[in-house]
């Protein structure tokens, strides 16, 4: 056991800097020593914040100082360098998507377990207060047992140029955004996916996904339905829940939304034909207002949605007080969910799993 955890950044780009910004409050045992990256801007950008620039990845994981490796890379070198820093003794977390493959984590795993390390990986969003309110809320059992869970996230300014566009180094918007929703719901959820239909467009880039739409099923009979999209100049809700007493709806990022759920089933049905706006009929007349109750949800002020407790974790499983939260084999049932979904839109066809 140690007062601080020393970590040495390999990839210093965009998340490295949220790292940076989120460890420089010192909330954690985990503190940055130093970086290395192939372009020298972003290692005179980490000299101008007082961090070590290695001049090679090599001197960064023999340095005997460094206790944690972060891999902050593009995503198609995840893999090798979270093994070569286990074989040089060094703990590691792995930004997402951990890998592309599945056959590549599995690699990753036997590494950890062979120079018995700890690898984790940052799915961070799993503290994300827009999740934990559904989370929790569907939990409580105020709108009853869950079938359908819609998870979107929506953008409409395109995708970001660079690495994201090009498919050999892990671009696209499964990789990118699937990987977080996907492990929310599978966090949520123990059992197992049972199929994935999945459509995609690449509008922008012919390479990759940069829109997609999923929909898993769980065993459970939860129809997860999963959309990254952004191209969308009109949004859905963030998440809209169907229960079979109530439904939930969560607007956007600050957590605006509600619940409605019955509290009387008004299964009583008139003799005659009902006049609506729908027109006539009796299935889509309105419901009388009292035989629902209004909840209004908000954000929750008790969620430490940062990074902090992504490094705490992985300091409990070096210290051995627990074992990691967030698993390589959680990883990799995921990785396995978005190869099916790339699956599926390639041959149009739903994809049977037992994930
Ligand atoms: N957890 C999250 O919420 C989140 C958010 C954004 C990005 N990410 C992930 O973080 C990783 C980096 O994304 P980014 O947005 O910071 O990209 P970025 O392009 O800003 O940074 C990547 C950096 O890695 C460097 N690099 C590439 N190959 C290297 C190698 N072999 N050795 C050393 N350095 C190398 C590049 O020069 C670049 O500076 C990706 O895996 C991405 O999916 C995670």
């Amino acid at each position: 056991m140690k007062d601080k955890y020393l970590l040495g950044i390999i990839g210093f780009g965009g998340m490295a800097g949220h790292h940076y910004t989120q460890l420089s409050k010192g909330n954690t045992k985990v503190s940055i020593k130093g970086v290395f990256d192939i372009n020298p801007a972003r290692l005179e950008a980490a000299k101008k914040k007082g961090l070590v620039a290695y001049s090679s990845k090599e001197e960064l994981l023999n340095d005997p100082e460094i206790d944690i490796v972060l891999v902050s890379t593009t995503n198609e070198v995840h893999a090798e360098l979270a093994i070569e820093a286990m074989e040089c003794g060094k703990h590691v977390i792995c930004e997402k998507p951990v890998t592309p493959t599945a056959e590549e984590l599995l690699l990753v795993m036997e590494a950890a377990k062979k120079y018995n390390k700890v690898f984790t990986v940052d799915q961070n969003r799993r503290t994300n207060k827009d999740f934990v309110l559904m989370k929790k809320t569907v939990e409580s059992g105020v709108i009853g047992k869950p079938y359908v869970i819609e998870s979107r996230v929506e953008g409409s300014r395109g995708m970001p140029s660079g690495w994201r566009t090009i498919k050999a180094l892990g671009g696209g918007m499964m990789l990118d955004w699937g990987v977080h929703l996907i492990d929310q719901l599978m966090y949520m959820f123990d059992e197992k996916v049972t199929s994935v239909y999945c459509t995609k467009n690449s509008l922008q880039y012919p390479e990759v996904d940069d829109n997609f739409r999923m929909v898993m099923i769980f065993a459970n009979g939860v129809e997860a339905r999963v959309e990254v999209a952004t191209n969308n100049y009109i949004t859905h809700p963030r998440w809209y829940v169907l229960g079979e007493n109530g439904t939930l709806q969560i607007d956007d990022w600050n957590c605006d939304g509600k619940v409605v759920r019955c509290i009387d089933k008004e299964d009583k049905w008139a003799e005659e034909i009902v006049y609506t706006k729908a027109g006539p009929t009796k299935t889509m007349a309105p419901r009388n207002p009292n035989s629902v109750e209004t909840i209004t949800l908000s954000e929750p002020l008790d969620v430490e949605d940062n990074l902090d407790p992504v490094y705490r974790q992985m300091v409990d499983a070096i210290e051995g007080k627990a074992e990691l939260t967030i698993k390589p084999e959680q990883a990799l049932r995921v990785i396995k969910v978005m190869q099916a979904a790339m699956q599926s839109w390639e041959k149009n066809e739903v994809i049977k799993t037992d994930i």
